[in-house]
């Protein structure tokens, strides 16, 4: 009897867990009062770094005698009113609670009996972690100051009192105030057109999570890629970019033709300066993108074809806890290779997914166990730690064996559905493994043995039976690089005009591997064990031999900057000094936070390179964005000016 009522608790309680997956990255109490619609108006002040309005939130009261409770972070709060018509405020009480590290603090709203409104009156604090004020020094155009925000995953409560949960979906619309020859965007449909007077409307009907409002400011236009895409960037940017993303109309046909229509009217991307600290932002209408994607041959837009497929897996069917991000990034990231197959052939893709599982396998290497988890546990922790190549490229690689065991015709079916089904809502690991369950794997019992779905979510490491993509045309790569690297031939021979980046960037990672004497077989590394450095290299240094490559092909002036980043990261570990130059300007104009940390990282250890790395952090901290900043002081144990 006693067993059978602590099974029945431990039942019920595994029920409400699922139905109402806990958040513990927000304070917020969306099970008793639920904010359903966001009403924006600021003041966009660059002369203060402070975003200066109030926030009017429409609620649903489920538990009615409950307060409100919202995230803050360094917000400063004027005063608090609440309305049952929305026509008459009175003034109301609130509660700020204690902040935070991670989470900020607490806002604690009662509400009166009728109430279901509330407008919030405050202002941002230049600090603000979602928010990056630039000089016009660190813009294309040198002459205006510059405005953007980045929510995801917890930085929207830095500059909107809200309930800042994945789990929370919410519409809303803004009202921007700013310097008249300054355009405002945001993740939404614009109502103002592209007109410049200051005064700029917003709104989203379809019902977003936070971490999907964003706003930029800056001195922008628009040019037109096809009926319903188009791009936005400064005067100077503006051709590049278009040229660039001319393919993006195609992405959005393709994408639809397999996983069902593009809900969100426009797709549009903007272009942001340099110090923008991630390569795309999929905010729903408005894709934010690094500059750092322009290389001039197209060789980088898959970071398009990966931010647009947010638009079904992520915007539409979103992560309910940043637990579940995997949901978001391993969908899109599967998502992003079938796009790049679509519109640029099968060899392209397979490049890039081997130089994925080339990433994951080198990021396992230095992994803990509990990081490599696809529902992995970030309790306590900053969800921004999350953001490994677990969630992207395990995931990804967990979907493609799905689809090379069920074929792929039925898992695209299957994937379509699921959009579908789980249209605008936020779900948990449990509710697609219930779903694949119901519409897949139960369906036949043979495939579904064949994929170990509890090994590829609850497991650290990649299952044995894990597809493995590989590409031939790295495979020629690779004998060139060792006929190259054994002196069989000079750089200049080796035949790499017509490389792409994607064979460009395993030309470098592989000799790397061979400097380092990684990925030899048996015999070659007895051979080395005799005869160390010469094995690997007739006769020079590491260094020496970058040189050869860098008068061949002026690796150090590239201006592609994924072969910049691997190759001025080689120049660390090889000591290859005549790039350093190039590495400072590299870090002292790019905020990336992928490039920039790993090269922070490499320089940290040696007791040089941390003496360098310091010098050039010193100088270029104050551009980065606060989220970089939190990553590199971290790196470098930074202290100096906090
Ligand atoms: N949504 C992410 C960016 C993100 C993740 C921001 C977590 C904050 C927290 C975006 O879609 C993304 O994955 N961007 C990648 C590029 C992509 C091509 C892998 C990036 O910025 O590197
Ligand atoms: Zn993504």
């Amino acid at each position: 009897m006693i067993y059978r009522v602590l099974f029945n608790i431990v039942v019920l309680a595994a029920f409400v867990i699922t139905v109402n997956a806990q958040d513990y990255h927000s304070y917020a109490n969306p099970a008793a009062v639920r904010v359903r619609h966001v009403d924006l108006d600021w003041d966009v002040r660059f002369d203060q770094k402070m975003l200066k309005g109030f926030a009017t939130l429409t609620v649903e009261r489920i538990s009615p005698s409950e307060p409100l409770i919202l995230d803050t972070r360094d917000l400063k709060i004027e005063k608090v009113e609440t309305s049952a018509d929305g026509v008459r405020y009175a003034p109301g009480t609130f509660k700020l609670g204690e902040s935070d590290k991670f989470l900020g603090a607490p806002l604690t709203i009662p509400l009166p009996a009728k109430a279901n409104r509330v407008r919030i009156y405050y202002s941002t604090s230049p600090g603000a972690s979602g928010l990056q004020w630039l000089d016009p020094a660190q813009t294309a155009g040198k002459n205006n100051p510059f405005l953007f925000t980045q929510s995801e995953a917890i930085h929207a409560r830095s500059w909107i009192p809200l309930q800042d949960s994945p789990g929370v979906r919410v519409t809303y619309a803004a009202h921007v105030r700013t310097p008249r020859n300054l355009l405002a965007v945001m993740s939404a449909e614009n109502l103002s057109g592209t007109a410049r007077d200051g005064d700029y409307r917003f709104r989203m009907l379809q019902p977003i999570p936070s971490y999907l409002i964003a706003l930029a400011v800056g001195d922008l236009q628009f040019r037109s890629l096809g009926p319903r895409t188009g791009v936005y960037a400064e005067p100077h940017t503006l051709a590049a970019a278009a040229r660039e993303l001319s393919d993006t109309e195609k992405m959005v046909v393709a994408t639809e033709r397999t996983f069902g229509p593009y809900r969100w009217g426009r797709y549009d991307i903007l272009v942001l300066p340099p110090s923008f600290p991630y390569g795309g932002m999929e905010n729903p209408r408005l894709t934010f993108a690094t500059p750092t994607m322009l290389a001039g041959d197209k060789s980088l837009v898959s970071l398009i074809a990966h931010e647009l497929a947010h638009s079904w897996s992520g915007n539409l069917v979103t992560n309910a806890t940043w637990r579940d991000f995997w949901l978001n990034e391993g969908f899109t990231t599967y998502l992003e290779r079938r796009i790049i197959e679509a519109v640029y052939g099968r060899p392209r893709e397979e490049m890039e997914a081997a130089l994925g599982l080339r990433d994951l396998n080198e990021e396992i290497a230095g992994l803990e166990d509990r990081d490599e988890i696809l529902h992995i546990d970030l309790k306590g922790r900053d969800p921004d730690d999350g953001s490994t190549d677990i969630p992207y490229e395990k995931g990804a690689l967990f979907l493609r064996h799905l689809e090379q065991t069920f074929g792929r015709a039925r898992f695209d079916q299957f994937l379509k559905s699921y959009f579908n089904h789980f249209a605008f809502q936020s779900i948990t690991t449990d509710q697609f493994v219930d779903y694949l369950k119901q519409n897949l794997l139960n369906e036949s019992p043979t495939l579904a043995a064949k994929v170990p779905v509890d090994e590829w979510i609850n497991q650290p490491g990649i299952p044995a039976s894990a597809p493995r993509p590989t590409s031939s045309a790295f495979g020629t790569v690779e004998e060139h690089a060792k006929r190259w690297l054994d002196g069989k031939v000079t750089a200049a021979q080796v035949p790499a005009a017509k490389w792409t980046t994607q064979e460009w960037l395993h030309f470098l990672r592989y000799v790397q591997d061979r400097f380092e004497n990684k990925g030899a077989n048996g015999s070659e590394r007895a051979e080395r064990l005799l005869n160390h450095a010469a094995a690997v290299l007739p006769g020079d240094s590491p260094a020496v031999r970058m040189a050869e490559l860098d008068n061949a092909f002026h690796l150090t002036r590239s201006g592609n900057s994924e072969i910049a980043f691997q190759w001025l990261l080689m120049s660390i570990r090889n000591r290859y000094e005549a790039a350093y130059p190039r590495l400072e300007e590299f870090l002292l104009t790019i905020g990336r936070r992928k490039f920039i940390k790993p090269l922070y990282e490499e320089l940290a250890k040696t007791p040089e390179g941390k003496q360098r790395a310091v010098a050039i952090y010193r100088r270029a901290r104050p551009t980065y964005h606060p989220i970089a900043v939190t990553t590199i002081d971290d790196v470098l144990k930074w202290t100096e000016g906090k």
